[in-house]
């Protein structure tokens, strides 16, 4: 076993170690519109739900000047509305091929070439083929470290009746992609294990 002092290690070492002990890593495909209308689409694994009752989620990026951030925190902050799109199997590709960086009048719908449809609650788009996105509004912001970290209340969910069985969403029927440290994603095919208490 190594021993390892955070406070020894290089901020590389600490991400490297940190971004790959904690995973697989759910993915947030968010989609928002800027107040000039340009509509941007990236995907986000520093994400995770943070109540269910009255369902948050959040999700992080470096923290900076307004002018620095990423366009998905900026439109986020500057029109209060966004919508995650849930990253499945079948959209993988075009899921990572958004993470390009393209200038902040270029939307990553037309350059992975993804299908928009219109929120029904917020304006934004969603991605037409997820099988789950959930439209959300801002809750919150919260600066931690070099980090801004995004909290949004979940106002509207659409579901794939193709992810249902008998009226319920079916976590076995749901192909989400996972990200692993580096490079890597998984899928989620269950183990044999199942929860005994
Ligand atoms: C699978 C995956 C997960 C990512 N997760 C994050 C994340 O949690 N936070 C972040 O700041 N960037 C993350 N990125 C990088 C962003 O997607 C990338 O910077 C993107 O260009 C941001 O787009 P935007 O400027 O249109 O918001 C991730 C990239 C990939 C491929």
């Amino acid at each position: 076993m190594t021993e390892h002092d955070v406070a020894d290690l290089s901020p590389r070492e600490r991400a490297r170690i940190i971004k790959t002990a904690v995973s697989p890593r759910p993915i947030a495909w968010i989609s928002t519109r800027s107040p000039d209308g340009v509509d941007n689409l990236a995907p986000f694994s520093a994400y995770n739900y943070v109540s269910s009752a009255e369902p948050v989620v959040s999700f992080s990026v470096p923290a900076g000047d307004r002018a620095d951030l990423k366009d998905t925190p900026r439109n986020v902050l500057e029109t209060g509305e966004f919508a995650v799109n849930v990253a499945t199997a079948a959209l993988a590709e075009e899921m990572d091929a958004t993470s390009a960086t393209l200038e902040a009048d270029e939307n990553e719908f037309d350059f992975a070439g993804v299908e928009r449809a219109p929120c029904e609650t917020i304006d934004a788009p969603r991605v037409a083929d997820a099988a789950v996105t959930m439209e959300c509004t801002l809750y919150g912001t919260m600066t931690v470290h070099d980090r801004l970290l995004t909290l949004g209340d979940v106002r509207h969910v659409h579901v794939d009746e193709a992810v249902q069985t008998d009226g319920q969403i079916d976590a076995t029927k749901l192909e989400t992609v996972g990200r692993l440290g580096g490079p890597y994603y998984t899928d989620s095919d269950p183990i044999d294990l199942e929860r005994q208490f």
